[in-house]
């Protein structure tokens, strides 16, 4: 099974953060240019939380509030669940669908290493399952 340190390798390791003091507005602008569902919101070299379209959406909009005036902080979701790079899809598909959320921030030790979305562990679990079909059917029709 595919580790999240093989997938990075891949997809790569570029993330897209934000400090807690940034506007709600600005957040969801920048999600928008980035064609991206999510921000982990960083204090310095610190991850203090994520911020994903649907904080905003049930903490802003159904809260009535304003995106220009409200700041990450006050609608993010503070306790980030993340993953290790070692880890399989398989075990971080499992932790997205117990706790309910679709953005794992890779750690390595005290490091920010990258972020995987459920759309890429679907994506490369159908890849890897393609595979294995495309062997199998080579393997009878030898
Ligand atoms: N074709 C692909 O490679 C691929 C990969 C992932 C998702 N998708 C599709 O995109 C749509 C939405 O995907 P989603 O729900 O998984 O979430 P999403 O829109 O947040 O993620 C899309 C991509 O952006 C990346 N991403 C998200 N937040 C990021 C951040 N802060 N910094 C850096 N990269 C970040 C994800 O890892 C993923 O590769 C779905 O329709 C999905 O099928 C396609």
């Amino acid at each position: 099974m595919q580790t999240v340190r093989q997938l990075l390798q891949v997809k790569g390791h570029d993330v897209w953060a934000i400090g807690p003091d940034t506007s709600v507005y600005d957040a969801i602008k920048i999600m928008a240019d980035k064609d991206i569902g999510a921000l982990i919101v960083r204090e310095g070299d610190n991850t203090v939380g994520l911020i994903s379209e649907r904080d905003y959406v049930r903490n802003v909009v159904l809260e009535g509030r304003s995106s220009r005036k409200a700041a990450v902080r006050e609608v993010m979701t503070p306790r980030v669940v993340c993953a290790r790079p070692e880890q399989t899809l398989e075990e971080c598909m499992a932790v997205m669908t117990e706790k309910r959320v679709r953005h794992l921030p890779v750690i390595d030790g005290q490091q920010l290493y990258g972020i995987i979305s459920i759309g890429d562990l679907v994506k490369a679990m159908i890849e890897e399952q393609q595979f294995i079909i495309e062997q199998l059917v080579h393997y009878i029709n030898r």
